[in-house]
């Protein structure tokens, strides 16, 4: 049992908070000035504690430099209207990250430790929860083995950190996507469901000869045939095509998106045909060709809702309507901001106050 009242605090001297400017975040630099850790020896969380933001010492022949021991969790705190702090569905993300921790051979964070060392480390640092439009504090869970060893086997000591950072769009323009179908994120039977680093760093060199040929992203497609859609690199993907919303079935191959979920939800609330099955490239393409896709956009933590701008496929390029005019994705993402900044009743209990 863990005693998660005992949470050492270390505050900083010197906040760095003026370093801060509302009007200009770019994602993921400027970290806020604490972070939460917690090391798991001989079987059990201990020495939970909120130190200065700092850099942290581990062994050369630390497990997880050699063989990616570690998974990660992403979500957000807003400021609401009357100035509160808000999280969004953070105990989706700490049961997640139990999905992940399993198929890597990491133990389980229990969700009040994951709860209450979110809870007090925003707390701590709730000057860094941005209130301009369209910014967020991203809180970066995450949890790596520790040993200095490096025999293949799972670890047996970890660390659980949370560090955060305020941010603003993650894409700032319409992403430019390839459907990838020579190279594979995920195989059945792999890791595709879980947030863990490897899946990231086996993306990137696809990534990077996509990105040569003028795309921003991939498009994944099922590692057996290239034939489905997946996801994309940084978040699951939905498409709109004669009114209907499309989306790929989460599976062993494809990460359970929370934004994903929160989307679906309201789009069948209010009466939206939802369609989750596995999707074809053909289908895709065919309905770009005859100007039946009317939007496709990326729901992620980070990208939040993030519309496309192309496809590119094979040697063909297809580009779509002006996001400007699109009505579905915009009337969600205006409802979720609505539901985070507590301008409309939260009646899923998605909302956790700080
Ligand atoms: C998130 O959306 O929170 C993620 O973890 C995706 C990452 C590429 C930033």
């Amino acid at each position: 049992m863990i005693d998660t009242a005992t949470i050492r605090i270390e505050k900083t001297a010197q906040s760095r908070i003026n370093e801060l400017d509302e009007t200009n975040i770019p994602f993921g630099q400027l970290y806020s000035d604490h972070m939460f850790m917690a090391d798991y020896v001989n079987g059990e969380w201990k020495d939970l504690r909120i130190t200065p933001y700092q850099n942290i010492s581990i062994s050369p022949a630390n497990t997880t430099l050699h063989y990616a021991i570690t998974i990660f969790e992403g979500l957000k705190a807003y400021r609401n209207e009357a100035g509160e702090i808000i999280i969004f569905r953070p105990q989706a993300n700490a049961q997640r990250l139990n999905i992940s921790a399993e198929r890597m051979c990491i133990p389980e964070v229990p969700e009040d430790l994951f709860m209450d060392a979110l809870t007090e480390l925003i707390k701590l640092d709730s000057s860094w929860v941005p209130s301009a439009p369209n910014t967020s504090l991203y809180i970066r869970p995450f949890v790596f083995g520790t040993d200095e060893y490096i025999g293949i086997r799972p670890s047996q000591n970890f660390r659980f950190m949370i560090i955060t950072c305020p941010v603003g769009a993650y894409y700032s323009k319409p992403v430019n996507v390839k459907i990838e179908t020579k190279f594979s994120r995920a195989f059945e039977g792999g890791t595709g469901f879980a947030k863990a680093g490897g899946n990231y760093a086996a993306s990137l060199y696809p990534a990077r000869l996509a990105q040569q040929q003028g795309f921003d992203q991939l498009i994944w497609t099922d590692g057996k045939t290239h034939e489905y859609v997946e996801e994309s690199g940084t978040m699951n993907l939905v498409f709109i095509i004669d009114g209907k919303l499309m989306t790929a079935p989460t599976s062993g191959t494809i990460l359970k998106g929370i934004t994903r979920d929160s989307v679906l939800t309201i789009a069948k609330e209010w009466g939206i045909e939802v369609i989750e099955k596995p999707l074809a490239v053909k289908e895709i393409v065919e309905a770009a060709k005859a100007g039946r896709l009317q939007e496709a956009f990326g729901v992620g933590t980070a990208a939040t809702i993030a519309p496309i701008g192309k496809i590119g496929f094979e040697d063909e390029t297809f580009e779509l309507p002006s996001p400007e005019n699109w009505t579905i994705s915009k009337r969600i993402l205006d409802e979720l901001n609505a539901i985070r900044t507590g301008k409309k009743e939260d009646t899923h209990g998605w909302t956790y106050k700080v």
